[in-house]
């Protein structure tokens, strides 16, 4: 399963760039870095991994979507254009996709979403768990109807598990076989932490200490 860090924190993604495998952004992560020069901070995050940096559209009609998405695509070699999972956002990625620009399909909440986002070729879908969970639906329960349909066929598209809220989500997805989940800095470093390796390793400093050393 490929971790990318849901982040657009440069110290942050440098902290964790040995265990991901790219960064996902959109505009209200982005927009944490207040004053920050837009291209000059994507550059700089794509600069830093080199994996995917998914980096999200605003424009919301076809024509400027497109637009707006091949110039996101001219920034770095690896970023993936984030599109949403609408009417006019799934024809922009039908199109870029036939031109080989790598997508991330955002804000699915459904599998006919997901199933026409595969159809039109997208790198990745993203179903946003956390959202779901908080309008009492069971978002681990959509990324499992979307992994069977698309266990049915040969599409390429990696469901990327987002909107991710704790490690159960993690460990859910990887039960799973999610192809991809994104999680925010805060949650990956939890992946690091027990209290059991934290006492255990004191334990085993204060006994090394007991012996003589010649
Ligand atoms: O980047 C998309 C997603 O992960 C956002 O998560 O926490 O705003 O629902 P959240």
């Amino acid at each position: 399963m490929e971790i990318f860090l849901d982040t657009a924190d440069v110290n942050e993604i440098k902290t964790y760039v040995d265990f991901i495998d790219g960064v996902t952004t959109n505009p209200s992560i982005l927009a944490k870095n207040e004053n920050a020069d837009k291209r000059s901070l994507i550059k700089e995050i794509c600069k830093t991994v080199s994996g995917p940096v998914s980096v999200e559209v605003v424009s919301e009609k076809y024509e400027e979507m497109l637009a707006e998405g091949k110039k996101i695509s001219k920034i770095s070699s690896n970023v993936c254009v984030k599109l949403p999972c609408t009417f006019d956002g799934l024809r922009v990625c039908e199109k870029l996709s036939y031109e080989g620009i790598s997508t991330n399909l955002t804000l699915c909440f459904s599998p006919t979403q997901a199933l026409i986002a595969a159809k039109c070729g997208a790198t990745y879908v993203s179903p946003f768990v956390g959202r779901m969970d908080d309008i009492g639906h069971n978002g681990m329960s959509l990324i499992e109807e979307i992994i069977d349909i698309f266990d049915g066929y040969n599409y390429e598209t990696k469901v990327l598990v987002a909107s991710v809220r704790h490690l159960q989500h993690l460990i859910q997805a990887a039960k799973l076989g999610a192809g991809a989940i994104t999680v925010p800095p805060k949650i990956l470093k939890q992946c690091f932490d027990h209290p059991m390796t934290e006492s255990g390793l004191k334990i085993f400093a204060e006994d090394w200490k007991k012996l003589k050393s010649h």
